[in-house]
């Protein structure tokens, strides 16, 4: 493709960017066939589908199945049940996803007059991403190398550049045009699709109504400014009512929480809504929030409420909690020499890496061979019970440590400068493991994400595969049990999120039931930080019936190692 007098060499789906979406109704199964025509080792990951009793087709390389290799296909089948409206799937390989996404619709059984909201006059798909020029199957092995220094040359809707965004003496870029009818209602089914940021969008002139975010529905929230985070979906209605002889620019910005020398890069892209094609005054443009300002986003993500939770047949938030974890999310260095001491602080001596309570995730050499989930599911058939209890081996995984090893300040600014200090110094050097937390089949979980102001100030969208999140609350800096439990909790009707956007210098708290057998990867959704650690895996043991327990793989799941020969180099880079 051709964007900023550039040709870029671009790894899509079906010749498409954004993808394909993928429409279905509330109900379905659904088979997708995956044929993998690209030089790169692939998965495809259905993000925020539950996949009840069906781990094996989430689409995570090594964790749940072994890549597809090139010239090699796979055929992922799932149901789709009690979600609707808007998610999405992605590439699950490497930086790859960049380029290999789309939406996935998922209509209501009985039609669209059976939303909890007035019916739409269209729906209208809105994927926000980055314009890379950059070969994204390659960026991995710069960041686990320490090297960071990328960025996207434009945000993009729907594939679009939009005018802001120029070379010299090169085609000015389209952005994307909504036209629509005046007095009408519309659907926007926002996706965030891009690698880096979270965005802020806005329409000149009109108001948004927030009805759903990540597929569930949310109490009707009136704004005018939508903050969506990587990985994360915002469904808003929109009602066409500015007048019509105008045009509005709508503008989607990416938010940056710190201030650095030289500054980042500004992303952003640019489109119009129109009602009447017209060339003659130029569009209203909205004003947009500063965008290292942080706060609109605390506001949108703190103001949501579930709509369905205070109903007879929703569900409920649980009142009490089995395990409770508290997570620090932070980076950390390792030594380049693989040992223990080494200059820190910015040095080349030393590679940056992101972590969880201190441990930079990664997956076992043995996993060349058989996913972590197909271990889990044979040592559980296995004939040999240790105790009885189903106890993981112990070269599975290490336990992520349920706090963090070392209490500290964790939100102190002074941190936030790469710099060779001694207090720094000492919170840098961090191990590489492959964690995971075992729970018991219906175990009530409760995580409190802290970030850290460890060389960042960095806000982490943490997603967990095969459930919904009930997020209670959200604070700035510490968190303080003694302080914000209860007084910050909402129990009552919090929103319910695959995505739980964890604010810059603070802290975010879920709860969720771990009632899906199976290992499933829990994430920064902010692909610089997956792709250096920041991750670990959850693993739901079987319950005590045929119906609470995973069934074994699907015969033609892709097999791992064994005589493919380059790939398999591609497929050990796309690993982390
Ligand atoms: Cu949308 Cu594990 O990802």
């Amino acid at each position: 493709m051709t964007h900023l007098c550039e040709e870029t060499l671009v790894t899509v789906v079906n010749g498409q960017l954004p993808g394909p979406a993928i429409e279905v109704t509330e109900g379905d199964s659904v088979a997708v066939h995956v044929i993998n025509k690209s030089p790169y080792n692939m998965t495809i990951h259905w993000h925020g589908v539950k996949q009840r009793l069906n781990c094996w087709a989430d689409g995570v390389p090594m964790i749940t199945q072994c890549p597809i290799r090139p010239n090699h296909s796979f055929t992922y089948r799932f149901n789709v049940s009690r979600q609707e409206i808007t998610l999405w799937w992605h590439a699950h390989v490497s930086c790859l996803r960049g380029s290999v996404h789309g939406a996935f619709i998922i209509r209501p059984r009985h039609g669209a007059s059976s939303y909890p909201f007035p019916k739409p006059h269209r729906e209208v798909p809105l994927v926000i991403g980055e314009w890379w020029q950059t070969d994204l199957g390659q960026i991995d092995k710069s960041l686990t190398n320490g090297f960071f220094g990328f960025n996207p040359s434009s945000a993009t809707i729907n594939g679009k550049l939009g005018d802001l965004n120029n070379c010299s003496g090169g085609l000015v870029e389209e952005g994307y045009v909504l036209e629509v009818e005046e007095g009408k209602n519309y659907l926007l089914r926002l996706i965030n699709a891009a690698l880096m940021s979270e965005y802020y969008f806005k329409i000149a002139g009109h108001k948004f109504t927030v009805v759903a975010a990540d597929a569930n529905y949310v109490k009707p929230y009136t704004t005018d400014v939508i903050a969506i985070a990587p990985g994360e979906t915002v469904d808003a209605l929109l009602v066409a009512d500015a007048a019509p002889e105008r045009s509005y620019y709508m503008v989607a910005l990416a938010n940056q929480p710190s201030i650095t020398n030289p500054p980042f890069p500004v992303t952003v892209t640019r489109g119009t809504l129109a009602a009447v094609p017209q060339r003659r005054r130029r569009p209203l443009a909205p004003e947009m929030p500063d965008l290292h300002d942080m706060m609109p986003s605390f506001y949108f993500h703190g103001n949501l409420t579930s709509l369905r939770l205070a109903h007879p047949r929703g569900r409920t938030v649980p009142a009490h909690v089995d395990e409770r974890l508290l997570v620090t999310l932070s980076m950390g260095s390792v030594c380049r020499n693989g040992g223990e001491s080494c200059a820190r602080g910015g040095s080349i001596e030393s590679i940056i890496v992101a972590t969880m309570n201190n441990v930079s995730f990664q997956l076992p050499a043995t996993t060349k061979t058989t996913t972590l989930l197909a271990a889990h599911y044979n040592h559980s058939h296995s004939s040999v019970v240790v105790n009885g209890t189903g106890e993981q081996p112990q070269q599975l995984y290490t336990p992520l440590p349920e706090r963090p090893p070392r209490p500290f300040n964790f939100t102190d600014r002074a941190f936030i400068p790469i710099g060779p200090t001694e207090a720094e110094a000492r919170l840098e050097p961090t191990p590489k493991a492959t964690t995971g937390r075992r729970f018991l089949y219906g175990a009530a979980v409760e995580v409190v994400f802290q970030n850290t102001a460890v060389m960042q100030s960095d806000y982490n969208p943490m997603h967990l595969h095969g459930h919904d999140m009930f997020v209670v609350a959200q604070g700035h800096g510490d968190f303080d049990a003694a302080r914000d439990v209860p007084a910050r909790y909402n129990l009552v009707d919090p929103p319910v999120r695959n995505t739980v956007l964890v604010p810059s210098l603070g802290w975010a708290a879920v709860r969720f039931v771990a009632d899906n057998p199976g290992v499933w990867y829990l994430h920064c959704h902010y692909e610089f930080h997956v792709a250096v650690g920041m991750a670990t895996v959850f693993v739901t043991e079987d319950g005590p019936t045929v119906g609470s327990a995973l069934p074994p793989p699907p015969a033609d799941l892709p097999k791992c190692g064994g005589g493919h020969g380059s790939s398999l180099d591609v497929m050990e880079n796309d690993l982390l």
